[in-house]
């Protein structure tokens, strides 16, 4: 039986480990669309035109090296951004979605244009000061030298690109569960979100 979890939000809301989590306590599949930008991204940063990249993505260039670096995410809203493009990826996730055993899948769209229907959608956010700070650190972690006030400004700029664009932009479904996960730990966010897809089922 297809069962879908939408999962939404802005960067360093913590929503790609809680959707793993999630994924892993119900044994559903998961999908981070985000990395489908990414690797449309990479393709292009590569030489190729972004439309062809997604007219022929495969499953198996999800898994290419170097999805996950600053180059590739700037590349990834760029491509985000273009109509064509986002069109050409929903066939893909909307198959995902229906699968059998269920499937969560996350985003920044999932609820509002990709699983309208989805069984629970959540929309996962977090202050901008907290994603900033949360993003910093991991930088930091990684061995990147930079500030925090640089951090925050970035993370005001992708907020403001993701939730203006014409097309599909960053917003909670109306029918979405708002996890807010400014002042829980990663512990607490996970049995929230666990707790919230349980009462939509
Ligand atoms: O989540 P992640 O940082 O991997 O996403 C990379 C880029 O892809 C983001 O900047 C976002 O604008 C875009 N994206 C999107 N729709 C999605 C997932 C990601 O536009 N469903």
């Amino acid at each position: 039986m297809a069962f879908t979890i939408a999962i939404d939000g802005p960067a360093a809301a913590g929503k790609g480990t809680i959707s793993q989590a999630v994924a892993a306590h119900f044994d559903f599949a998961h999908l981070d669309t985000g990395l489908l930008y990414r690797a449309v991204g990479k393709r292009m940063l590569d030489g190729m035109g972004p439309l062809e990249a997604a007219q022929t993505l495969t499953a198996s260039d999800l898994e290419a090296e170097g999805l996950r670096t600053p180059d590739v995410a700037q590349a990834a809203s760029y491509v985000a951004a273009i109509p064509e493009v986002r069109a050409a990826l929903v066939d893909f996730q909307r198959a995902f979605a229906r699968r059998d055993g269920g499937a969560v899948l996350d985003g920044r769209d999932i609820g509002t244009v990709i699983c309208p229907e989805a069984e629970a959608k959540l929309f996962v956010t977090a202050s901008a000061e907290v994603r900033a700070r949360r993003r910093y650190d991991e930088l930091v972690k990684a061995g990147v030298t930079t500030d925090y006030e640089t951090v925050l400004n970035q993370t005001h700029e992708r907020d403001h690109r993701d939730s203006t664009r014409q097309d599909a932009p960053l917003r909670p479904a109306d029918d979405a569960v708002i996890l807010d996960t400014s002042k829980l730990d990663i512990e607490a966010a996970i049995s929230a979100a666990v707790a919230a897809v349980n009462s939509m089922r």
